[in-house]
């Protein structure tokens, strides 16, 4: 056996699904336009939402946080590697959100796959919504809880697992996304919440992609339906709508302790370079200046929604920045993501396993500084794209 014929094997198996990706270069600074694969395009799928990944007062303060601690925390924070900054970024977090304490790791994937083996263990019970995200999954796998899986967004069938399993188990997690992330949809936080208040089970609220886009203050999916104080545990990225790198947990002040003593993903693992610490810190307070960001992300967000709707095209389920439109067959759908980026759009793809089998789709994510005519220059792209599959192919 070598490594070839590994490669083949498993490679050969994903190119006959359909699903053999490869990664587009992008060059520049992420924002609203750039140049991918050496071609200039309109950027439509990343989630620097906000467009604070190239802000000057974010970049400054990364500038300045490498003159002043280096670029590196050069080990755990267990360790060597707790700095001041780190310290006063989770105080900011968690000032942010109005909670106790916040503590913050490497990615949101390893915020999940640490957080949930903290909380819960073997013969305690996950429940989790069947669209949550791979790290929450992967983080149930490494907790070695039982997991019951209730179809996505299905209050109802949550309220019967935890009347079920309330009375006979030591531990319950309910875990949802904030806004799904491949579907752009909102939990049903408001209802979600109060059950889990109700049957004695804790909440973990992902909200990767609503920090600091949702919400009358930007404070995401649980502030959008007033729900913030009831959410035991606030997991959000800052390498999104934080346009930094790395992720938080947040919640009462015996939530970081428990996570500093047993999370293994924030134990054994270095801590955040402190030029990314320091603009996650200078993006939170941009954020709160700069409201009219948030604004124009849904406001561009809504005109794409309703101008694909005047197509006659589908956006279901989404509320939000994240618009998914789909196609449904693999192929077709990188047809069609191949022929926007001809037409200077990058648009991406999404297949299976990142979303369900036959349902490939492109995830259409607006930025804050995308101008309208730009938006509207997608939305007659994807419409002709769609229109002309034959096309599409031949690109
Ligand atoms: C809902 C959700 N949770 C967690 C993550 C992981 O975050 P990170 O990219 O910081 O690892 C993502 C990233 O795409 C996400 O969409």
């Amino acid at each position: 056996m070598s490594i070839q014929t590994i490669a083949d094997r498993v490679l050969g198996e994903i190119q006959q699904r359909g699903t053999y990706r490869r990664m587009r270069r992008f060059d520049g600074t992420q924002g609203p336009r750039m140049r991918v694969d050496g071609r200039e395009v309109l950027a439509f799928a990343g989630s620097n939402y906000l467009d604070l990944a190239a802000h000057p007062t974010v970049i400054q303060a990364a500038q300045e946080a490498a003159e002043s601690h280096g670029c590196a925390a050069a080990g755990s924070r267990l360790i060597n590697g707790n700095m001041d900054i780190h310290e006063a970024l989770e105080e900011d977090i968690a000032k942010f959100f109005g909670l106790d304490s916040a503590l913050v790791f490497a990615t949101g994937y390893m915020a999940n796959v640490g957080v949930i083996p903290a909380i819960v263990g073997s013969g305690d019970l996950l429940v989790s919504d069947a669209l949550n995200h791979a790290s929450i999954v992967d983080g149930a796998r490494l907790a070695k809880a039982d997991v019951a899986i209730f179809p996505h967004g299905d209050v109802d069938e949550l309220e019967r697992i935890l009347k079920r399993e309330s009375s006979r188990r030591r531990e319950i997690l309910v875990a949802v996304d904030g806004i799904y992330s491949m579907d752009g949809d909102v939990a049903p936080l408001s209802e979600i919440l109060p059950l889990c208040r109700r049957y004695g089970a804790i909440s973990l609220v992902d909200d990767a992609h609503g920090t600091g886009t949702l919400g009358p203050r930007g404070r995401g999916s649980a502030e959008q339906q007033n729900a913030l104080e009831h959410v035991d545990i606030l997991m959000g990225t800052l390498g999104k709508s934080v346009g930094s790198f790395g992720a938080f947990v947040a919640g009462g002040l015996t939530l970081r302790d428990l996570l500093i003593n047993t999370a293994r993903s924030f134990i054994f693992s270095c801590a955040l370079a402190p030029p990314a610490v320091a603009a996650a810190q200078a993006a939170f307070r941009v954020m709160d200046k700069e409201s009219e960001r948030r604004e124009a992300l849904q406001a561009n967000a809504l005109r794409l929604r309703e101008g694909l709707a005047r197509h006659g095209i589908s956006t279901d389920p989404s509320s939000t920045h994240i618009v998914p439109v789909i196609v449904g067959e693999n192929a077709a759908t990188m047809a069609v993501c191949e022929t926007l980026l001809h037409e200077g759009f990058h648009a991406q793809g999404i297949r299976h396993p990142s979303v369900p089998e036959g349902t490939a789709r492109l995830r259409l994510t607006p930025m804050a500084t995308h101008r309208a005519a730009e938006v509207d220059a997608l939305v007659e792209a994807v419409a002709t794209a769609l229109s002309t599959p034959e096309r599409a192919a031949a690109v």
